[in-house]
């Protein structure tokens, strides 16, 4: 294979699926961590957010990890997803969805989580937010 096409081959975008294969599980803690660092310092969103952050933490990880095609400890533990409706109970606007967005973005630096996996990420941090908006605020 010439050293172009191999190039183009390194930067094709994984399926969604295959991120916890290439990347591992520590850095799904590492996002998730860095996320809710980053809500405690929100101070739009943090009143959305339970005091304590070590449960939301942990949903938000093992979410992930499954959404990314780890194990299913999330849903063995809490059911399946459900992310509309498990979100019903917040108002969720263009404001906040756009913070959200910020906080996670900002994780995914912190976590130092590479390309192209990064990208296949963030576009589904910013589709699925969007999706998750039940709010004119
Ligand atoms: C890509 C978008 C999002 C994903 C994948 C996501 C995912 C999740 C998950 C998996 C949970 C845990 C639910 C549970 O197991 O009980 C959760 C909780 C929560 N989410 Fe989101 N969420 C997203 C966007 C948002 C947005 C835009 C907001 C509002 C600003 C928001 C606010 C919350 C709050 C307040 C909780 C409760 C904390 C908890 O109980 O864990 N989320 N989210």
């Amino acid at each position: 294979m010439d050293g172009a096409h191999s190039h183009e081959k390194a930067q094709m975008a994984p399926h969604a699926t295959e991120i916890y294969g290439r990347l591992g599980e520590a850095v799904f803690w590492r996002i998730a961590r860095a996320f809710y660092a980053r809500i405690e310092l929100q101070g739009e969103l943090r009143p959305m957010f339970p005091r304590e952050l070590e449960e939301p933490i942990r949903n938000q990880a093992e979410f992930l990890i499954q959404y990314f095609g780890g194990p299913t400890s999330y849903s063995e533990r809490k059911g399946h997803p459900r992310l509309r409706m498990r979100h019903a109970q917040f108002a969720i606007g263009v404001r906040e969805r756009n913070a959200w967005v910020a906080c996670m973005e900002g994780a995914l630096t912190d976590a130092a989580v590479p390309e192209p996996e990064r990208a296949v990420m963030s576009k589904y941090f910013a589709d699925t937010a969007t999706f998750l908006m039940n709010a004119d605020t």
